[in-house]
Protein backbone atom coordinates (compact mmCIF):
# COMPACT_ATOMS: atom_id res chain seq x y z
CA UNK A 1 0.00 0.00 0.00
CA UNK A 2 1.39 3.56 -0.94
CA UNK A 3 2.19 5.79 2.15
CA UNK A 4 -0.66 7.37 3.56
CA UNK A 5 -1.00 11.07 4.77
CA UNK A 6 -2.67 12.31 7.19
CA UNK A 7 -3.59 15.99 8.00
CA UNK A 8 -5.08 17.05 10.98
CA UNK A 9 -7.78 19.50 11.88
CA UNK A 10 -7.77 21.07 15.20
CA UNK A 11 -11.30 21.92 15.93
CA UNK A 12 -11.52 21.09 19.35
CA UNK A 13 -14.56 18.85 19.71
CA UNK A 14 -15.73 19.24 15.62
CA UNK A 15 -11.68 18.32 15.23
CA UNK A 16 -11.03 15.44 12.19
CA UNK A 17 -8.73 14.13 9.76
CA UNK A 18 -8.35 14.32 6.44
CA UNK A 19 -6.63 11.18 5.18
CA UNK A 20 -5.23 10.89 1.63
CA UNK A 21 -4.09 8.12 -0.12
CA UNK A 22 -4.18 6.12 -3.30
CA UNK A 23 -6.37 3.24 -3.18
CA UNK A 24 -8.26 4.14 0.40
CA UNK A 25 -12.01 4.25 -1.03
CA UNK A 26 -11.74 0.24 -0.44
CA UNK A 27 -10.84 0.99 3.34
CA UNK A 28 -13.75 3.51 4.09
CA UNK A 29 -15.69 1.28 6.23
CA UNK A 30 -12.74 0.30 8.43
CA UNK A 31 -11.57 3.61 8.80
CA UNK A 32 -15.02 5.51 9.44
CA UNK A 33 -15.32 3.02 12.24
CA UNK A 34 -11.41 3.72 13.61
CA UNK A 35 -12.18 7.57 13.60
CA UNK A 36 -15.68 6.55 15.95
CA UNK A 37 -18.66 6.24 13.82
CA UNK A 38 -20.85 3.42 15.20
CA UNK A 39 -24.09 4.05 12.82
CA UNK A 40 -25.43 0.49 11.41
CA UNK A 41 -27.03 2.84 7.91
CA UNK A 42 -25.50 4.84 5.47
CA UNK A 43 -26.43 7.42 3.09
CA UNK A 44 -24.50 8.07 0.17
CA UNK A 45 -24.99 10.77 -1.83
CA UNK A 46 -23.48 10.77 -5.25
CA UNK A 47 -23.68 11.82 -8.89
CA UNK A 48 -24.26 9.19 -11.95
CA UNK A 49 -21.01 9.40 -13.38
CA UNK A 50 -19.02 8.72 -10.20
CA UNK A 51 -21.31 5.85 -8.91
CA UNK A 52 -20.52 4.08 -12.08
CA UNK A 53 -16.63 4.06 -10.91
CA UNK A 54 -16.68 4.23 -7.18
CA UNK A 55 -20.00 2.96 -5.81
CA UNK A 56 -19.46 -0.60 -6.05
CA UNK A 57 -15.94 -0.23 -4.10
CA UNK A 58 -17.68 2.18 -1.21
CA UNK A 59 -20.72 0.04 -0.52
CA UNK A 60 -18.64 -3.20 -0.35
CA UNK A 61 -16.24 -1.93 2.28
CA UNK A 62 -18.94 -0.39 4.29
CA UNK A 63 -21.03 -3.46 4.47
CA UNK A 64 -17.80 -5.36 5.12
CA UNK A 65 -17.55 -3.20 8.38
CA UNK A 66 -20.67 -3.68 9.52
CA UNK A 67 -23.12 -0.51 7.52
CA UNK A 68 -26.21 -2.89 6.67
CA UNK A 69 -28.54 -0.40 5.50
CA UNK A 70 -27.12 1.32 2.39
CA UNK A 71 -29.30 4.00 0.62
CA UNK A 72 -28.07 6.00 -2.61
CA UNK A 73 -29.43 9.14 -3.59
CA UNK A 74 -27.90 10.59 -6.82
CA UNK A 75 -27.84 14.28 -7.90
CA UNK A 76 -26.84 15.48 -11.51
CA UNK A 77 -23.23 16.00 -11.96
CA UNK A 78 -22.08 19.44 -12.63
CA UNK A 79 -22.78 23.18 -11.02
CA UNK A 80 -26.38 23.55 -12.48
CA UNK A 81 -27.21 21.09 -10.23
CA UNK A 82 -26.18 22.89 -6.95
CA UNK A 83 -29.93 24.24 -6.34
CA UNK A 84 -32.47 24.59 -4.04
CA UNK A 85 -34.85 21.50 -5.48
CA UNK A 86 -32.21 19.28 -5.71
CA UNK A 87 -31.45 19.91 -2.06
CA UNK A 88 -34.81 19.34 -1.63
CA UNK A 89 -34.89 16.10 -3.30
CA UNK A 90 -31.95 15.32 -1.60
CA UNK A 91 -33.51 16.14 1.98
CA UNK A 92 -36.87 14.10 1.03
CA UNK A 93 -34.96 10.76 0.10
CA UNK A 94 -33.11 11.22 3.66
CA UNK A 95 -36.84 11.46 5.11
CA UNK A 96 -38.23 8.51 3.60
CA UNK A 97 -34.71 6.50 4.25
CA UNK A 98 -34.94 7.22 7.52
CA UNK A 99 -38.15 8.83 9.16
CA UNK A 100 -37.96 7.90 12.79
CA UNK A 101 -34.84 9.57 15.09
CA UNK A 102 -34.09 5.72 15.93
CA UNK A 103 -32.09 5.03 12.71
CA UNK A 104 -29.34 8.56 12.24
CA UNK A 105 -27.41 7.17 9.25
CA UNK A 106 -23.97 8.11 8.42
CA UNK A 107 -24.01 10.49 5.15
CA UNK A 108 -20.96 9.82 2.87
CA UNK A 109 -20.82 12.44 -0.18
CA UNK A 110 -18.83 10.70 -3.31
CA UNK A 111 -18.10 13.25 -5.81
CA UNK A 112 -16.61 16.63 -6.63
CA UNK A 113 -17.56 19.73 -4.90
CA UNK A 114 -20.87 20.25 -5.56
CA UNK A 115 -21.53 16.80 -4.20
CA UNK A 116 -19.73 17.61 -1.13
CA UNK A 117 -21.46 21.31 -0.50
CA UNK A 118 -25.19 20.01 -1.44
CA UNK A 119 -25.03 16.44 0.42
CA UNK A 120 -22.52 18.64 3.53
CA UNK A 121 -25.66 21.00 3.47
CA UNK A 122 -28.51 18.19 3.78
CA UNK A 123 -26.55 16.39 6.18
CA UNK A 124 -25.72 19.51 7.99
CA UNK A 125 -29.54 20.15 8.50
CA UNK A 126 -31.53 16.70 8.59
CA UNK A 127 -32.80 16.55 12.38
CA UNK A 128 -30.21 19.33 13.26
CA UNK A 129 -27.15 17.66 11.85
CA UNK A 130 -26.18 13.92 10.81
CA UNK A 131 -22.15 12.62 10.95
CA UNK A 132 -20.81 12.82 6.90
CA UNK A 133 -18.01 12.33 5.26
CA UNK A 134 -16.30 13.48 2.49
CA UNK A 135 -14.49 10.82 0.00
CA UNK A 136 -13.90 13.89 -2.80
CA UNK A 137 -13.21 12.63 -6.07
CA UNK A 138 -11.89 15.63 -8.35
CA UNK A 139 -8.73 17.97 -8.01
CA UNK A 140 -10.75 20.62 -6.41
CA UNK A 141 -13.14 18.91 -3.95
CA UNK A 142 -9.57 17.18 -2.76
CA UNK A 143 -7.48 20.11 -2.13
CA UNK A 144 -10.27 22.43 -0.96
CA UNK A 145 -13.94 22.03 -0.89
CA UNK A 146 -14.11 18.94 1.55
CA UNK A 147 -12.11 20.43 3.95
CA UNK A 148 -13.33 23.60 6.42
CA UNK A 149 -17.10 22.77 6.93
CA UNK A 150 -18.32 25.37 4.48
CA UNK A 151 -21.62 23.67 2.81
CA UNK A 152 -24.33 25.87 0.66
CA UNK A 153 -26.61 25.77 -2.36
CA UNK A 154 -26.57 28.52 -4.69
CA UNK A 155 -30.22 30.29 -4.83
CA UNK A 156 -31.56 33.77 -6.21
CA UNK A 157 -28.65 33.44 -8.76
CA UNK A 158 -26.20 33.72 -6.03
CA UNK A 159 -23.65 31.25 -5.30
CA UNK A 160 -23.54 29.62 -1.88
CA UNK A 161 -26.10 31.96 -0.55
CA UNK A 162 -28.13 28.89 1.34
CA UNK A 163 -25.54 27.23 3.92
CA UNK A 164 -23.87 26.47 7.09
CA UNK A 165 -20.76 25.67 8.81
CA UNK A 166 -20.91 21.97 9.43
CA UNK A 167 -17.45 20.14 9.48
CA UNK A 168 -17.46 16.70 8.35
CA UNK A 169 -16.23 13.81 10.90
CA UNK A 170 -13.46 12.13 8.41
CA UNK A 171 -12.22 13.17 4.81
CA UNK A 172 -11.28 10.32 2.46
CA UNK A 173 -9.08 10.94 -0.26
CA UNK A 174 -8.14 8.62 -2.84
CA UNK A 175 -6.01 10.23 -5.26
CA UNK A 176 -6.29 7.51 -7.86
CA UNK A 177 -9.70 8.74 -8.51
CA UNK A 178 -8.41 11.42 -9.75
CA UNK A 179 -7.21 9.15 -13.26
CA UNK A 180 -10.84 9.08 -14.40
CA UNK A 181 -11.21 13.20 -13.97
CA UNK A 182 -11.36 14.84 -17.55
CA UNK A 183 -8.13 17.01 -18.33
CA UNK A 184 -11.07 20.16 -18.17
CA UNK A 185 -11.82 19.21 -14.31
CA UNK A 186 -8.46 18.80 -13.74
CA UNK A 187 -7.31 21.75 -15.14
CA UNK A 188 -10.04 23.54 -13.25
CA UNK A 189 -8.40 22.18 -10.00
CA UNK A 190 -5.16 23.25 -10.48
CA UNK A 191 -7.19 26.80 -10.81
CA UNK A 192 -7.26 26.66 -6.58
CA UNK A 193 -4.10 24.96 -6.19
CA UNK A 194 -2.36 27.83 -8.07
CA UNK A 195 -4.46 29.93 -5.81
CA UNK A 196 -3.01 28.66 -2.12
CA UNK A 197 0.82 28.93 -4.18
CA UNK A 198 0.07 32.72 -4.83
CA UNK A 199 -1.61 34.18 -1.48
CA UNK A 200 -1.00 31.10 0.97
CA UNK A 201 2.43 29.62 0.19
CA UNK A 202 5.61 31.04 -1.28
CA UNK A 203 7.28 27.44 -1.09
CA UNK A 204 4.52 25.76 -2.61
CA UNK A 205 4.67 29.07 -6.11
CA UNK A 206 7.79 27.82 -5.95
CA UNK A 207 6.85 24.17 -6.18
CA UNK A 208 4.71 24.74 -8.71
CA UNK A 209 7.17 26.97 -11.15
CA UNK A 210 9.50 24.40 -10.61
CA UNK A 211 7.61 21.41 -12.52
CA UNK A 212 5.18 20.37 -10.37
CA UNK A 213 2.49 21.85 -11.85
CA UNK A 214 3.47 19.73 -14.97
CA UNK A 215 3.60 16.94 -13.42
CA UNK A 216 0.01 17.31 -11.98
CA UNK A 217 -1.61 17.98 -14.92
CA UNK A 218 0.27 15.00 -16.11
CA UNK A 219 -1.61 13.06 -13.37
CA UNK A 220 1.94 11.45 -11.69
CA UNK A 221 1.10 9.63 -8.53
CA UNK A 222 3.47 10.85 -5.90
CA UNK A 223 2.97 14.46 -7.06
CA UNK A 224 -0.58 14.52 -7.30
CA UNK A 225 -0.77 13.13 -3.52
CA UNK A 226 1.94 15.19 -2.56
CA UNK A 227 0.06 18.26 -4.23
CA UNK A 228 -3.20 17.21 -2.23
CA UNK A 229 -1.43 16.97 0.82
CA UNK A 230 0.02 20.40 1.12
CA UNK A 231 -2.94 22.11 0.13
CA UNK A 232 -4.94 20.82 2.60
CA UNK A 233 -2.45 21.21 5.47
CA UNK A 234 -2.48 25.13 4.19
CA UNK A 235 -6.10 25.21 4.18
CA UNK A 236 -6.30 22.60 7.62
CA UNK A 237 -3.98 26.09 9.40
CA UNK A 238 -6.57 28.90 7.93
CA UNK A 239 -9.61 27.05 8.91
CA UNK A 240 -8.16 26.55 12.15
CA UNK A 241 -7.55 30.22 12.87
CA UNK A 242 -11.08 31.18 11.40
CA UNK A 243 -13.55 28.50 11.57
CA UNK A 244 -16.50 30.13 11.59
CA UNK A 245 -15.59 33.19 8.68
CA UNK A 246 -15.73 35.51 11.42
CA UNK A 247 -12.26 37.18 11.70
CA UNK A 248 -11.19 37.84 8.04
CA UNK A 249 -7.97 35.17 8.05
CA UNK A 250 -10.33 32.90 5.87
CA UNK A 251 -11.00 35.21 3.51
CA UNK A 252 -7.55 34.46 1.61
CA UNK A 253 -9.41 31.40 0.44
CA UNK A 254 -11.74 33.86 -1.38
CA UNK A 255 -8.71 35.19 -3.83
CA UNK A 256 -10.10 35.33 -7.48
CA UNK A 257 -13.83 34.31 -6.11
CA UNK A 258 -14.99 37.59 -5.99
CA UNK A 259 -15.41 38.68 -9.77
CA UNK A 260 -14.67 34.77 -10.48
CA UNK A 261 -18.10 33.98 -8.46
CA UNK A 262 -20.24 37.08 -10.36
CA UNK A 263 -18.56 35.59 -13.75
CA UNK A 264 -19.41 31.69 -12.75
CA UNK A 265 -23.11 32.93 -12.22
CA UNK A 266 -23.36 35.32 -15.02
CA UNK A 267 -21.87 33.19 -17.53
CA UNK A 268 -24.55 30.47 -16.71
CA UNK A 269 -22.33 27.86 -16.25
CA UNK A 270 -20.37 27.77 -19.68
CA UNK A 271 -17.32 27.75 -17.33
CA UNK A 272 -16.16 25.61 -14.35
CA UNK A 273 -16.02 26.92 -11.22
CA UNK A 274 -11.79 26.65 -11.66
CA UNK A 275 -11.90 28.33 -14.68
CA UNK A 276 -14.14 31.24 -13.56
CA UNK A 277 -11.47 31.74 -10.54
CA UNK A 278 -8.57 31.49 -13.30
CA UNK A 279 -10.21 35.04 -14.62
CA UNK A 280 -11.25 36.17 -11.26
CA UNK A 281 -7.45 35.89 -9.86
CA UNK A 282 -6.44 37.80 -12.90
CA UNK A 283 -8.69 40.41 -12.35
CA UNK A 284 -7.99 41.00 -8.46
CA UNK A 285 -3.86 40.88 -9.17
CA UNK A 286 -4.66 43.24 -11.79
CA UNK A 287 -6.75 45.66 -9.34
CA UNK A 288 -3.86 45.15 -6.76
CA UNK A 289 -1.60 46.45 -8.72
CA UNK A 290 -3.72 49.50 -10.16
CA UNK A 291 -3.93 50.22 -5.79
CA UNK A 292 0.07 49.87 -5.94
CA UNK A 293 -0.16 46.75 -3.58
CA UNK A 294 1.74 44.57 -5.51
CA UNK A 295 4.85 44.17 -8.33
CA UNK A 296 3.89 43.37 -12.48
CA UNK A 297 6.05 40.19 -11.26
CA UNK A 298 2.97 38.76 -9.34
CA UNK A 299 1.24 39.14 -11.91
CA UNK A 300 3.67 37.30 -14.63
CA UNK A 301 3.98 34.44 -12.41
CA UNK A 302 -0.24 33.87 -12.29
CA UNK A 303 -0.32 34.42 -15.56
CA UNK A 304 2.46 31.81 -16.31
CA UNK A 305 0.81 29.30 -14.05
CA UNK A 306 -2.56 29.70 -15.82
CA UNK A 307 -1.08 29.42 -19.36
CA UNK A 308 0.52 26.19 -18.13
CA UNK A 309 -2.48 24.51 -16.84
CA UNK A 310 -4.13 25.99 -19.65
CA UNK A 311 -6.57 27.92 -17.70
CA UNK A 312 -8.49 30.67 -19.46
CA UNK A 313 -7.68 34.66 -18.86
CA UNK A 314 -10.38 35.73 -20.54
CA UNK A 315 -14.29 35.49 -21.47
CA UNK A 316 -16.35 36.32 -24.73
CA UNK A 317 -18.00 39.71 -23.64
CA UNK A 318 -21.96 39.50 -24.65
CA UNK A 319 -24.88 41.44 -24.62
CA UNK A 320 -25.64 42.59 -21.04
CA UNK A 321 -22.62 39.82 -19.25
CA UNK A 322 -20.96 42.95 -17.55
CA UNK A 323 -24.16 44.56 -15.75
CA UNK A 324 -25.58 40.98 -14.63
CA UNK A 325 -21.74 40.30 -13.28
CA UNK A 326 -22.06 43.87 -11.68
CA UNK A 327 -25.31 42.79 -9.79
CA UNK A 328 -24.04 39.51 -9.00
CA UNK A 329 -21.13 40.85 -6.95
CA UNK A 330 -23.13 43.86 -5.37
CA UNK A 331 -24.98 40.80 -3.55
CA UNK A 332 -21.31 38.74 -2.79
CA UNK A 333 -21.38 38.01 1.30
CA UNK A 334 -18.47 39.56 2.01
CA UNK A 335 -19.59 42.83 1.01
CA UNK A 336 -21.32 45.38 4.09
CA UNK A 337 -23.20 48.03 3.70
CA UNK A 338 -22.54 48.78 -0.25
CA UNK A 339 -18.61 48.61 0.23
CA UNK A 340 -17.00 45.96 -1.62
CA UNK A 341 -14.11 43.99 -0.02
CA UNK A 342 -11.29 42.41 -2.46
CA UNK A 343 -8.33 39.82 -1.29
CA UNK A 344 -5.40 41.26 -2.91
CA UNK A 345 -2.22 39.15 -3.41
CA UNK A 346 1.19 41.64 -1.98
CA UNK A 347 4.23 39.45 -2.06
CA UNK A 348 4.33 36.07 -3.20
CA UNK A 349 2.46 33.65 -0.75
CA UNK A 350 1.07 36.52 1.05
CA UNK A 351 -1.92 38.89 0.69
CA UNK A 352 -4.29 41.56 2.29
CA UNK A 353 -7.70 42.67 2.51
CA UNK A 354 -8.60 45.81 1.00
CA UNK A 355 -12.46 47.59 1.61
CA UNK A 356 -14.01 50.50 -0.19
CA UNK A 357 -12.34 50.22 -3.15
CA UNK A 358 -12.99 52.72 -5.67
CA UNK A 359 -15.74 50.76 -7.99
CA UNK A 360 -13.89 52.42 -10.99
CA UNK A 361 -11.08 50.71 -10.67
CA UNK A 362 -13.34 47.65 -9.89
CA UNK A 363 -15.15 47.79 -13.08
CA UNK A 364 -11.57 48.56 -15.06
CA UNK A 365 -10.73 45.08 -13.49
CA UNK A 366 -13.29 43.29 -14.32
CA UNK A 367 -13.85 44.77 -18.10
CA UNK A 368 -10.56 43.32 -18.81
CA UNK A 369 -11.54 40.05 -17.79
CA UNK A 370 -14.24 40.65 -20.60
CA UNK A 371 -12.23 39.85 -24.28
N1 LIG B 1 -17.13 24.41 0.36
C1 LIG B 1 -16.03 25.00 -0.01
O1 LIG B 1 -15.22 25.42 0.82
C2 LIG B 1 -15.73 25.13 -1.47
C3 LIG B 1 -14.44 25.47 -1.90
C4 LIG B 1 -14.19 25.51 -3.26
C5 LIG B 1 -15.19 25.20 -4.17
N2 LIG B 1 -16.43 24.89 -3.73
C6 LIG B 1 -17.50 24.53 -4.66
O2 LIG B 1 -17.15 23.36 -5.36
C7 LIG B 1 -17.87 23.31 -6.57
C8 LIG B 1 -16.99 22.84 -7.69
O3 LIG B 1 -16.53 21.54 -7.40
P1 LIG B 1 -15.92 20.60 -8.54
O4 LIG B 1 -14.98 21.39 -9.36
O5 LIG B 1 -15.44 19.39 -7.85
O6 LIG B 1 -17.15 20.35 -9.51
P2 LIG B 1 -18.25 19.21 -9.62
O7 LIG B 1 -18.60 18.63 -8.33
O8 LIG B 1 -19.32 19.78 -10.46
O9 LIG B 1 -17.50 18.07 -10.46
C9 LIG B 1 -17.08 18.37 -11.76
C10 LIG B 1 -17.44 17.26 -12.75
O10 LIG B 1 -16.57 16.15 -12.59
C11 LIG B 1 -17.32 14.94 -12.50
N3 LIG B 1 -16.52 14.03 -11.66
C12 LIG B 1 -16.32 14.14 -10.33
N4 LIG B 1 -15.43 13.23 -9.93
C13 LIG B 1 -15.07 12.52 -11.03
C14 LIG B 1 -14.15 11.44 -11.25
N5 LIG B 1 -13.38 10.97 -10.28
N6 LIG B 1 -14.04 10.95 -12.50
C15 LIG B 1 -14.77 11.48 -13.52
N7 LIG B 1 -15.64 12.50 -13.37
C16 LIG B 1 -15.78 13.03 -12.14
C17 LIG B 1 -18.62 15.38 -11.89
O11 LIG B 1 -19.63 14.45 -12.14
C18 LIG B 1 -18.85 16.72 -12.60
O12 LIG B 1 -19.39 16.51 -13.88
C19 LIG B 1 -18.44 24.70 -6.79
O13 LIG B 1 -19.83 24.67 -6.58
C20 LIG B 1 -17.76 25.54 -5.72
O14 LIG B 1 -18.57 26.60 -5.28
C21 LIG B 1 -16.71 24.85 -2.40
ZN1 LIG C 1 -13.13 27.94 -5.11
Amino acid sequence: MPAQHSVHVPLGTRAYDVLIQPGILSQAGALVREAGLRASSAFIITSPEISARYLRTLRDSLSQAGFNAIATHSVPAGEAGKNWDEFSRCCAALLEEFPDAGSTPVVFLLGGGVIGDLGGFAAAVFRRGVPFVQIPTTLLSAVDSSVGGKVAVNFGGVKNIMGAFSQPRLVLCDPNTLQSLSDRELRSGCAEVIKYGLVCSAALLNRLESGDLQRLLQREPETVTSIIRDCVALKAAVVAKDEFDKLGIRNVLNFGHTIGHALELSADYQLTHGEAISIGMLAATRLSIRLGRCGADILSRLQNLLSIANLPSTFPASDGLFERMDRALRLDKKFRDGKNVFVLPTLPGEWKQEEDIPWELVHESMRECLA
